[in-house]
């Protein structure tokens, strides 16, 4: 894992911005995963910048990560509707190029999990999935336990995620209780993964999946098998790194030999 700390969420923000319009400069026809939640909102509003300055997002692909089961698309706590707000009406993603998960009620689950599968092999695989990390360790929402090797599937989720995301809600009580996620399969097939994450809250969970055990109790941790992991935290997210000292020595000395962008 390549691992960046920046000062504060805003920087964050504007190196993985820089980091994602450079993947996107460098192929117009890239196929992004696309986490929803608040802390790839600063990231997507940089992305609006870089349109704004030309880069063409009219050839790019996009798949959601994850989605509140049974929530109208339309829903303002949907993923599908925070992504469509903040991302892909900054940027000029064709909305035919911008994948879901079905996760209608009366939808046959499985089947739809499976064909999203096939779409994303059809689009020619990931290639580059930007992903946040829940405060116990998940990532989309594969939940501690979950399959290292998991699809696109439905998921329960846990009381822990219910709280940390039911102020999205009008009512703790319209909370769903189930997902549909890309698996942690599905995840570390992409070609590439950038992981974000901000705020005193993220740190263990940081540390944990950087540097523990890989483990289904963190799901993130899994991402220690992917070959090419970029992290960008800032310094809260940052502070139970054990490691922290020799990650910024060597950022600092891959930028002094030209070799980031
Ligand atoms: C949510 C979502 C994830 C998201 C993560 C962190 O529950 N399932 O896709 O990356 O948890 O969310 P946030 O960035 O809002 O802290």
């Amino acid at each position: 894992m390549r691992i960046f700390i920046c000062s504060d969420a805003a920087v964050l923000s504007h190196q993985a911005g820089t980091f994602v319009a450079n993947v996107v400069a460098d192929n117009p026809q890239t196929v992004l995963g696309l986490a929803a939640g608040a802390t790839p909102l600063g990231l997507y509003r940089e992305l609006g910048c870089h349109h704004d300055q030309g880069l063409d997002f009219s050839a790019v692909t996009a798949f959601g990560l994850d989605e509140y089961f049974g929530l109208p698309a339309g829903h303002p706590a949907s993923f599908r509707h925070g992504i469509e707000e903040h991302l892909a009406a900054r940027v000029d993603l064709p909305p035919a190029r911008l994948h879901w998960p079905d996760v209608r009620p009366d939808a046959d689950v499985a089947a739809a999990c499976a064909g999203y599968e096939r779409t994303i092999a059809h689009a020619g695989g990931i290639d580059l999935q930007i992903l946040g990390i829940g405060g116990n360790g998940h990532i989309g929402f594969n939940e501690p336990g979950s399959s290292l090797a998991g699809r696109t599937r439905l998921v329960r989720l846990t009381a822990a995620t219910r709280r940390a995301n039911e102020g999205n809600f009008s009512s703790p009580a319209d909370m769903p209780e189930a997902a549909v996620t890309q698996g942690i399969g599905t995840i570390l097939a992409a070609r590439r993964i950038l992981l974000l994450a901000s705020g005193a809250n993220k740190a263990a969970a940081v540390a944990a999946a950087v540097e523990g055990p890989v483990t289904a109790i963190v799901p993130a941790s899994a991402l220690q098998l992917h070959p090419d992991v970029t992290v960008f935290l800032d310094a809260a997210a940052a502070a139970d790194l054990r490691r922290r000292d020799e990650y910024q020595a060597e950022a600092e000395m891959l930028r002094r030999m030209g070799l980031l962008r």
